[in-house]
């Protein structure tokens, strides 16, 4: 069965690669992070660019807010299940540098600086995550990155940033494929492991995306528009994802990870049932998983969702396969994610439509991928309840409401090496 190798290739231009056979011998950046797909809180989605906290204190982007959310994500046991990182998005800083070319994080809104809020973080035994733009200014207008990446990762590692999100916009995407590494070779430079997440292939698609050189150089990395609060954007990036341009999906593993943006779980546009989908769907994925939600009013069963532990392993996996589209029929879609447990999977069905009854499926168990003679043991994958051995001949019955999920684990009754014995001299 598919078993992963990791090799060192030896030094090429001052790095070493960690190379996944499995991955047709890509190789990720070395820096010791993201083995499984980081977790975390990020600000964008939910509080966006507000700045003006003389009109709204309590919700604009600050170090209050910041550190409100932090200490939600310890005591609502969010970081007990894995959300580590807390990220601050676009609109940190103030409009000029310093006379040295520093950035500075806005007085008014970070009164603290950012090394104290770092060290705020780092005692609650969470990380601190930063955003910052290859061009010559961030999305929001801010100062970008460009002609100050050594300056920046410097002024970042000092501050004790463990991730930095690096935005594209005002930049020529005929220079990202030199910028990006440019920006990680300073990071690396820095001595301090800092989570890379470049936003480079989200720019680049559908031009020239190569996907070989942005798993060297990053983390994660966005591919698609950016996440809104509704299905219609949720079900648009998973669709992408489906249909999988370029083969994207074979670049994500131990070290690197395709982002399809934040969970937007607990928040105003979505069903509890695509809720359902949503969390499920970035388990599948493999994806980052960034809740973007205001934690001091989360609903209860929005929050169960994101800390639903059956869900954080599929998508923590570590063989770190990400999960692919294999059917789609006009509404109802099939899922599949190879599992480490040898022959085991999870597996996905999604009905996008919208048609208010649910849909009646009966569908043979080799047509969701059972194809172990001996069987498996299959569980519904949100609360754990057995849904009992299943076997190739059988065929097997769903109903599938509108835009929600199925989801269960497949776990074979004998693992491939067994089977092979039984094959050879009988049960
Ligand atoms: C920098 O890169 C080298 C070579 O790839 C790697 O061994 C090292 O761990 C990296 N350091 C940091 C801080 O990322
Ligand atoms: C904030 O909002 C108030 C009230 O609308 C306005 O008077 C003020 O100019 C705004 N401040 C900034 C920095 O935009
Ligand atoms: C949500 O959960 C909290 C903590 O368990 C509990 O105190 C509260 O009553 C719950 N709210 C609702 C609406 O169920
Ligand atoms: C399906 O396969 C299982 C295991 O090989 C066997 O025990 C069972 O009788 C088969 N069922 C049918 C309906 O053929
Ligand atoms: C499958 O389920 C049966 C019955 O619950 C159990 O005895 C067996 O250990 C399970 N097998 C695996 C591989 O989980």
């Amino acid at each position: 069965m598919e078993k992963r190798t990791q090799i060192h290739l030896g030094s090429l231009v001052g790095c070493v690669f960690i190379c996944v056979l499995v991955f047709s011998g890509v190789c990720s950046l070395d820096n010791g992070l993201a083995r499984t797909p980081p977790m975390g809180w990020m600000a964008w989605e939910r509080f966006r660019c507000n700045v003006n906290c003389t009109e709204d204190p309590e919700n604009c982007l600050s170090e209050k807010l910041i550190k409100k959310m932090a200490d939600r994500m310890v005591s609502l046991g969010l970081l007990d299940v894995g959300y580590e990182y807390v990220s601050i998005d676009d609109c940190w800083p103030t409009k000029e540098r310093d006379s040295n070319g520093r950035l500075v994080p806005d007085p008014t809104r970070f009164p603290s600086g950012m090394k104290a809020l770092g060290d705020y973080l780092h005692s609650k035994g969470l990380k601190f995550g930063i955003y910052e733009d290859f061009g010559t200014k961030t999305c929001g207008g801010f100062p970008g990155s460009e002609f100050y990446m050594s300056t920046d990762a410097n002024t970042f590692a000092e501050w004790g940033v463990d991730m930095l999100k690096f935005d594209g916009c005002y930049s020529n995407i005929n220079d990202m494929e030199i910028g990006y590494p440019t920006m990680e070779f300073f990071l690396n430079k820095t001595g301090r492991p800092i989570l890379f997440s470049c936003s480079w292939p989200a720019y680049t698609q559908g031009i020239k995306t190569d996907y070989k050189l942005i798993r060297e150089n990053c983390n994660m990395w966005r591919n698609y528009a950016d996440i809104q609060d509704s299905w219609d954007s949720t079900y648009g990036i998973i669709n992408h994802y489906g249909i999988n341009k370029d083969g994207f999906s074979a670049f994500a593993g131990p070290g690197g990870w395709n982002d399809p943006d934040e969970l937007i779980v607990g928040n105003f546009g979505l069903s509890y049932e695509q809720e359902r989908a949503h969390m499920g769907m970035w388990a599948m994925m493999a994806s980052p998983l960034f809740m973007s939600v205001d934690l001091r009013s989360i609903r209860n069963q929005s929050l169960a969702l994101l800390k639903n532990k059956r869900l954080i392993a599929i998508n923590q996996d570590p063989l770190g396969t990400q999960g692919r589209r294999v059917w789609k029929e006009s509404d109802v879609e099939l899922w599949v994610k190879p599992l480490q447990t040898e022959g085991s999977l999870a597996i996905a069905l999604l009905n996008s439509g919208n048609q208010g009854t649910p849909k009646r499926l009966s569908l043979p168990a080799l047509s969701l991928m059972l194809t172990n003679p001996l069987g498996y043991n299959l569980t519904e994958a949100f609360d754990g309840a057995s849904m009992g051995s299943v076997f190739p001949n059988d065929t097997l019955k769903f109903s599938l409401n509108p835009t929600g999920i199925l989801m269960m684990t497949a776990v074979p009754k004998v693992s491939s090496a067994n089977l092979l014995m039984s094959l050879i001299f009988g049960q």
